[in-house]
Order: C-alpha cells, then sequence, then structure tokens
C-alpha cells in the first residue's frame, strides 16, 4: 500500500484517475447525495468508466466499481490490470481517498482471478492530492473467489 498524489503518478495512472473523475459526473445519486467515479484499465489499454447508480430501494443501488466492472466485461474485456476510485460528497468535502466498499472488493477480487492478476486499485479523493495505492490482494486477504471454487 502507497499514498502518494496525482504528480506522482506515471501517465496511465493519471490518465485512467481522469477517467474515474469524468465517469463521476454521471452519478445518480438522488439518496446519499455522495458522487463515486471509477475506471477500469483491461490488458490490452482499454479504459471504461463506471459511476454509481442509486434506487428508491436502497439494496438495489450498483456502486461506480462494479457499474465499471460489469459495463468492462459487457463490452468485452476479458482481463483487467488496474481499477481506479474517485468520490466525493455533494458540498466537495471529502478529503480522503474514496475506497471500496466490502461487496466491490469481492467483484474486483473475482475479476483479479480471471484475469490471473493481483489488480492495482487507485482511490483518490477529488483534489486528487491524497491517492493511495494498493492491491486487490491487500484490500481483500484470503479472499473468496473462482479459485477456490476450481473454477480456473
Ligand atoms: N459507493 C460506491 O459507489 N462505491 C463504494 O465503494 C462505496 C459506496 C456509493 C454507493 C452509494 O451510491 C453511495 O456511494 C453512498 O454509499
Amino acid at each position: 500500500m502507497k499514498k502518494t498524489d496525482f504528480k506522482k503518478l506515471n501517465k496511465v495512472q493519471q490518465e485512467l484517475l481522469e477517467k474515474a473523475f469524468e465517469a463521476m459526473k454521471n452519478s445518480y445519486n438522488p439518496y446519499s447525495n455522495f458522487y463515486v467515479g471509477a475506471a477500469i484499465l483491461s490488458d490490452d489499454e482499454r479504459m471504461v468508466g463506471g459511476a454509481n447508480v442509486e434506487n428508491a430501494a436502497y439494496g438495489t443501488t450498483v456502486c461506480a466499481e462494479c457499474s465499471a466492472l460489469v459495463r468492462a466485461r459487457a463490452e468485452g474485456i476479458k482481463k483487467i490490470i488496474k481499477v481506479a476510485v474517485i468520490g466525493r460528497n455533494s458540498k466537495q468535502l471529502v478529503s480522503d481517498p474514496v475506497s471500496p466498499c466490502g461487496a466491490c472488493r469481492q467483484m474486483i477480487f473475482e475479476f483479479s482471478q480471471v484475469s490471473d492478476f493481483d489488480i492495482e486499485v487507485i482511490m483518490s479523493n477529488t483534489k486528487m492530492d491524497k491517492i493511495i495505492i494498493a492491491k486487490i490482494s491487500e484490500l481483500l486477504p484470503l479472499g473468496f473467489g473462482p479459485k477456490s471454487f476450481d473454477k480456473i
């Protein structure tokens, strides 16, 4: 796990975070007023964004990371190597990086085993002055995945 800021990221990481920032603008969040954007990088250098999409039946809400992961898979992406996440509240007051919830970590873990790659997760606040970079294996140690099922 590493603490950093936008200037210290490499070009690909910067682009991915900017893609997540753009995706965040499409957040549908009338219940929480919390904006989250995510972006996926595939092994063949495609980038796919996603935003949180809430629902009046709260439990049906889709997080930004899941939105991006499902979209990536639906667009034919088979291997994922990086995920960027960024978020803010309605007053833009979140100073700490947004990190994936437990369900999103599980989703990312699934695709890390499918991709046979320990996916890098880039977590940022909207100022991009506080960024944490971690591998999914650090965010979800001893995770349960398709390999536990003997599926891959
Ligand atoms: N949310 C995400 O999109 N990703 C996370 O990892 C944490 C939470 C969203 C869900 C909901 O729309 C809002 O943030 C508040 O929980």
